[in-house]
């Protein structure tokens, strides 16, 4: 048997440092929201792999539709000899998608494709080509993806030129006092200095920023941008790759303002942890580029597919849309009382199992405390509990749990979590007493 130091030494010679890890610990099985590495230890799962299983590691009905597939083909290529998998899955998600629009589903491979991709239709489909993004949006490590990132080191450094035609808006922060106002005043002087609307393809945003801190986007804002789009004839992307398919207790985030995005990207727990992404869009938008302009050899693979209807079944049957918002209530009220112990959680903030906690010095919004946030996922990791960092300023803990996960591992979960606080930030309660 390998030990997790074993294989990170091989790994550091094998693997390229770019690819970073949060943890040296090497998994070899899971189950729902529990994780066990080589050497046995196990751990409560509070990152599910970056979202991307929301119903849990190896759900029984997930690995069954994957095994059912394995028995027939696994291989065929949706533009060579297509199937009736990928058809039946787009059909449901045009009917899940908000709004009354007739709606049209194309899969693809990773989040990034499914961003590109969003970005070719709508481009295609205006006739124009700018894009406006938004500062600390995160799309994805591609070139296109990159460039509408808004975050510098590491995704973007290094890495250029970026795309032509990119614009980036604040993204209002409430607790950093950037307002939805900050946001339209720096649309109108972009449209006034830098870019015509006229040229102005799409515009893509996260409804809750994700690795960008996961805020969530004001519904005042969402709205005033849905009505910009309808004025100006943009292509108004949903980026949904990270708060899509119940984590916020909706289907998608964006049905929480109440409008209809003209296209939705879509990735992570489509498919229960195999590769899966897609973007929903309207139809008269999804069939403007032309038959084969389109596609990727295994965009949309039956083994995906055949799990993303498993994965909209579990979501029915086990009702976890409703668990989203149940989980969401239990972990900020009990992050909100852990900040009374430990003032450098300077905000617990969350739509549904969307949750997160930033971490700061001296209890100021300006004052971000990415040494404290790093040194947490490693006492966590060493307490047995998972846990993921994100932010601009990458002091911010993220809480993606499995929806899955059972009452007594999220209370486990939350005692270690305590734990590793204690460990290292020190609770005003064991201050006094030390
Ligand atoms: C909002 C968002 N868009 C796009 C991506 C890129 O997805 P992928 O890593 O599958 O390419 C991510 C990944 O974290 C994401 O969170």
């Amino acid at each position: 048997m390998s030990s997790n130091a074993e294989l990170q030494a091989r790994r550091q010679k094998a693997v390229p440092r770019g690819v970073s890890n949060s943890l040296a610990v090497y998994a070899e099985r899971a189950s729902n929201a529990e994780l066990w590495d080589v050497e046995g230890r196990r751990y409560i799962d509070f990152a599910s792999g970056i979202s991307v299983l929301n119903t849990g590691h190896v759900h029984p009905k997930v690995a069954q539709a994957i095994a059912r597939q394995l028995e027939k083909f696994t291989h065929a290529c949706f533009q060579v000899t297509p199937y009736e998998s990928y058809v039946a899955l787009a059909e449901q998600l045009n009917g899940l998608a908000p709004g009354a629009t007739p709606k049209k589903t194309i899969f693809l491979t990773t989040g990034a494709e499914a961003v590109e991709n969003a970005v070719k239709i709508a481009r295609f489909h205006t006739k124009r080509s700018a894009v406006i993004a938004f500062s600390g949006g995160f799309h994805g490590r591609t070139l296109a993806c990159i460039s509408l990132t808004g975050k510098v080191s590491p995704y973007k450094s290094g890495f250029g030129p970026m795309l032509p035609e990119i614009f980036h808006l604040p993204y209002p922060t409430a607790y950093h006092g950037v307002t939805v106002e900050d946001c339209f005043v720096a649309l109108d002087r972009l449209f006034k200095a830098d870019v015509d609307p006229a040229r102005v393809a799409a515009i893509i945003i996260e409804p809750v920023q994700g690795e960008g801190g996961f805020y969530a986007a004001p519904p005042e804002l969402l709205r005033r941008l849905r009505t910009v789009c309808d004025t100006h004839g943009i292509v108004l992307i949903a980026d949904e790759i990270q708060s899509g398919f119940g984590r916020t207790g909706r289907m998608f985030a964006v049905e929480h303002s109440g409008i209809e995005p003209d296209l939705i990207t879509i990735a992570k727990s489509v498919a229960g942890g195999v590769p899966l992404a897609g973007v929903i869009g309207k139809a008269d938008i999804m069939d403007a580029p032309a038959a084969g302009g389109l596609g990727g050899t295994f965009a949309g693979s039956p083994l995906a597919c055949a799990a993303g209807l498993a994965v909209l079944e579990v979501l029915r049957e086990e009702q976890l849309l409703k668990r989203a918002q149940d989980i969401g209530r239990f972990m900020s009220s009990r992050l909100k009382g852990l900040q009374v112990r430990f003032p450098c959680i300077g905000e617990v903030r969350n739509l549904g199992a969307m949750v997160a906690m930033e971490l700061v010095k001296n209890a100021r919004a300006d004052s971000p405390d990415a040494e404290l946030t790093k040194a947490l996922v490693q006492a966590a990791g060493r307490h047995g509990l998972v846990l993921l960092s994100c932010g601009v300023y990458a002091n911010v803990i993220r809480f993606l749990a499995p929806l899955t996960i059972t009452d007594a591992l999220l209370k486990e979960g939350f005692h270690l979590l305590e734990l590793a606080l204690d460990e290292v930030a020190g609770g005003v309660a064991a201050k006094a007493t030390g």
